[in-house]
């Protein structure tokens, strides 16, 4: 597998005590303890001053909380425009993560991922990308009105989860593109790793999109801890992407939406992605928010090696666990290895396969819920998700493992599947996303849509690939396809209609 051994990203040699001592602070916490000790008499937003005008919430979270509840002023900073504790914290993060800049996002990896694509590309510009990114990548089209060219999306045989981009199928489209004066790739796309821990051939890719001279655009959601460990996926700043974006809060440690948007090199500028963070961010940025981005990055640039080893230890112990148990499968490195398209795997992510009990991921994740009091974070046809992280123990892993074993014991065994239907491929497009978006539209039956532009996006959430995207033609496959996922019982997304009997299409199409 690629980047099995990696370097991190503070490369040696440097100073490990100065280091460390810079790590050690917490800028934008240490302003919020010295603020509270000045005693400010507030007349400034938030109104609930201190938590004074919601008892309900400052007795429930805690005094603490409600104090640190605050919004820009000279002592604090401004994350629009940072010149302070804000602007120490992210040139932290920066360093922390080997990126030259680095900014706080109070929106999730969401806002990130729009302003990676608003900076990179205009109107009409051409952007590879992958079938299955997620939603957000959509709506970033559609802002930004790009266009998209997708690699074609493919299952994995054995365990049913979206496999990462081919790069032969970029070379292809690459050399396709390439003899056509008229059109220019400005963007590469990529997800380091998917929802299900798999990532893709970034050393390979990364080279394409370097010889191409384009930019290299990381959506890294699930890859935040990548960044503290040597046996942990390639990151997107060590390969020399352009732009990536970080759930923090996924798996780093940060409250939930508080995540990190990192840029490298000439390619895209830092005055352009600050002007477009301004254009998307509230001008009411969450100092709790901020504050927890500054302790989750002081925590892994200290101790993320460590707590890392740590979790790694105790994910493949569990692995190795679940694997005994009958019906299941985790896959780790030595099953996935084979596959031409998957670079590398989080193994801290236990994906597991489950369809061997004769259930679908679905019912697992129900039963689990139910029977055992396990909340698993996602769940799919034929499998489940659990994350874990550094905040896990041995005996949490332990109540898993034993209802799993309880879940098999009891389950009805092979077979029993309906199968999640094929990917019909990607259907012929005329329009760009945003113009079909942006259309004067009109709803028909489903049935009778074929041949019409698609208004919207068809979607079934796991495994989260569009069906079909606004700007698209509705074909009798597709149709069909649309059917016989309802029929599985699939959750549709994206559709006005939500009983998806009917279609939005671009009006008089
Ligand atoms: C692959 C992927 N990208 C992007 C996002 C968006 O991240 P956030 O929830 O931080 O906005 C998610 C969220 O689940 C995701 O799974």
């Amino acid at each position: 597998m690629e980047g099995i051994t990696k370097e991190l990203s503070v490369s040696e040699p440097f100073d490990k005590t100065e280091y460390r001592k810079r790590h050690n602070r917490k800028p934008i916490l240490e302003a919020l303890t010295k603020h509270f000790e000045e005693g400010i008499v507030p007349f400034h937003v938030p109104g609930h001053k201190y938590g004074a005008g919601n008892p309900v919430m400052k007795e429930y979270f805690g005094s603490r909380m409600m104090e640190s509840d605050l919004n820009a002023m000279n002592d604090i900073d401004d994350l629009a425009n940072p010149l302070g504790v804000i602007k120490e914290a992210q040139e932290l993060a920066a360093e922390a993560f080997g990126a030259d800049h680095a900014y706080l996002l109070i929106n999730g990896t969401t806002s990130g991922i729009h302003a990676m694509i608003l900076s990179a590309l205009g109107q009409r510009e051409r952007i590879i990308v992958p079938r299955d990114g997620h939603k957000s990548m959509y709506s970033a089209l559609i802002l930004s009105g790009a266009s998209p060219i997708f690699i074609p999306p493919e299952i994995h045989p054995e365990f049913g989860f979206p496999l990462p981009p081919d790069p032969a199928d970029i070379e292809s489209i690459f050399s396709e593109v390439n003899q056509i004066q008229s059109i220019e790739i400005k963007g590469l796309f990529l997800i380091n790793p998917s929802y299900y821990g798999v990532a893709p051939r970034l050393d390979t890719i990364s080279a394409i999109a370097r010889r191409e001279d384009v930019a290299l655009l990381v959506d890294e959601a699930h890859g935040s801890h990548f960044y503290f460990h040597p046996d942990l996926p390639p990151t997107a700043m060590e390969v020399g992407a352009s732009v990536s974006a970080l759930s923090m809060h996924k798996t780093g440690g940060s409250l939930t939406q508080a995540s990190l948007l990192l840029r490298k090199g000439n390619r895209i500028h830092n005055d352009t992605i600050r002007n477009i963070l301004d254009i998307l961010r509230t001008s009411s940025s969450s100092y709790l928010l901020m504050s927890s981005l500054d302790t989750a990055r002081s925590q892994l640039a200290l101790d993320g090696e460590d707590l890392l080893e740590k979790t790694l230890d105790l994910a493949r112990w569990a692995r190795k666990e679940i694997n005994g148990i009958s019906g299941l499968i985790a896959p780790g490195p030595e099953e996935l290895k084979p596959n031409h398209r998957i670079g590398s795997f989080d193994e801290t992510r236990l994906t597991i396969c489950v369809n061997g009990l004769g259930l679908n991921g679905f019912d697992v994740e129900r039963a689990l819920r139910k029977d055992y009091r396990i909340q698993i974070e996602m769940a799919d046809f034929h499998t489940v998700v659990a994350i874990v992280t550094f905040a896990d123990t041995r005996e949490r892993l332990e109540t898993l493992i034993r209802a799993l074993k309880d879940l098999s014991a009891r389950s009805p065994g092979r077979p029993q599947l309906n199968r999640f239907p094929d990917h019909p491929g990607v259907p012929p497009r005329v329009m760009n996303p945003r113009d079909a978006f942006y259309s004067r539209k009109s709803r028909i039956s489903l049935e009778e849509s074929d041949g019409s532009i698609c208004g919207e996006m068809i979607m079934a959430y796991p495994p989260g690939i569009p069906v079909i995207c606004p700007g698209e033609v509705m074909t009798r496959e597709i149709i069909e396809h649309v059917q016989a996922l309802k029929e599985a019982g699939a959750s549709l997304q994206g559709m006005a209609d939500t009983t998806a009997a009917n279609v939005q299409i671009v009006e008089g199409s």
